[in-house]
């Protein structure tokens, strides 16, 4: 049965880090992302590849309570293998894989990582930019019953560029693969990830598109500068009004006036036990929030 609870840890804001930048590397620590992707693939030219997993060593080397995720390049390419065994070797815990074209790219990394006795303590997760990943997108989640699969993150570059879609500032041509992504994800426990907004100066571009992703299920955003940050933690934090009445609902159904009833009025609206769920899910939520502010 595929696991239907969606998982309560913070992912409102993912930022992509390359590997050969050291000074970028160094930063990271001191910002507040609720987790990094410290990558190896695409941010990071072929030249500097080796250099890059030498920085990404030393990078792991220290302790983190946040993701630190590393995106290799793609098994198949002349650089998967060696980025694999550098992230092993820096005992990395989250694996991006970027380019998945269905279950059997997910499947090729998992016998790498049983091979190397490190599947039980991995997390992976999955880049969707490519055509052939939309359309495996239900068998792709669907691994998580047999993978420790932790989410999906978007790659609408990727997937614009493969497909010849050419994308309004709205994004409205792609919301119907952003919604496929959600129900998948949904549907399996995964976390679902937008993809980068690429405009570096243009807050209101960036705060259109973590609202709509937002709306749309997601529960974070990628993003590729430290600029982004407070805006995507901001967008993805539950608003007050939606922690007042999340608790207004668990209030209504904790009273035992309301024992045993299905449905209820909280604040002049029907609610019911689905709606519980919701609104646990979203204290959940603010308080981990509010943890990590306090710390
Ligand atoms: N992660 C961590 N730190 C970052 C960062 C990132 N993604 N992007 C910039 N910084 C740091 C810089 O190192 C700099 O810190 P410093 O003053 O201590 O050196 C500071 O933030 C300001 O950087 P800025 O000068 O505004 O950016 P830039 O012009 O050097 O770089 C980009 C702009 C877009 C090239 C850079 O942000 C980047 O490489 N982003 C990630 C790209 C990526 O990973 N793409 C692949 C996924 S789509
Ligand atoms: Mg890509």
């Amino acid at each position: 049965m595929p696991e239907t609870s969606h998982p309560p840890r913070l992912s409102r804001s993912l930022l992509y880090v390359p590997a050969d930048k050291e000074r970028a590397l160094a930063k990271a620590p001191t910002l507040v992302a609720d987790g990094f992707i410290l990558d190896l693939e695409d941010a990071v030219a072929p030249q500097a590849k080796e250099a890059a997993r030498e920085h990404l060593r030393a990078a792991l080397a220290g302790p983190s309570d946040k993701p630190r995720i590393v995106r290799i390049n793609a098994l198949g390419s002349e650089w998967g293998t060696e980025d694999l065994l550098a992230a092993l070797a820096a005992k990395a815990q989250d694996i991006l894989l970027p380019k998945v074209e269905g279950p059997q790219t997910l499947l090729a990394l998992a016998s790498a990582l049983e091979e190397a006795d490190a599947l039980p303590r991995m997390r992976i997760w999955a880049m969707i930019e490519t055509p052939m990943a939309i359309l495996y997108l239900r068998e792709i989640a669907a691994l998580s019953g047999k993978l420790p699969l932790a989410g999906l993150v978007l790659g609408l570059n990727d997937l614009a560029k493969e497909t010849g879609l050419d994308p309004s500032p709205d994004r409205s041509e792609l919301v119907p693969w952003m919604v496929s992504a959600v129900a998948a994800a949904r549907a399996y426990g995964l976390l679902a990830i937008d993809g980068v907004c690429n405009v570096l100066a243009d807050e209101e571009l960036l705060t259109g598109e973590c609202r709509q992703a937002r709306r749309l299920g997601f529960d974070g955003k990628s993003l590729i500068h430290p600029a982004q940050i407070d805006t995507a933690n901001a967008a993805f934090a539950p608003a007050p009004e939606a922690i007042a009445e999340a608790e207004a609902i668990r209030a209504a159904f904790a009273d035992p006036a309301n024992a045993g009833k299905g449905a209820l009025a909280v604040n002049g609206r029907m609610v019911e036990r689905l709606h519980l769920a919701t609104a646990e899910r979203l204290l959940a939520q603010a308080a981990l929030i509010a943890e990590r502010e306090r710390s």
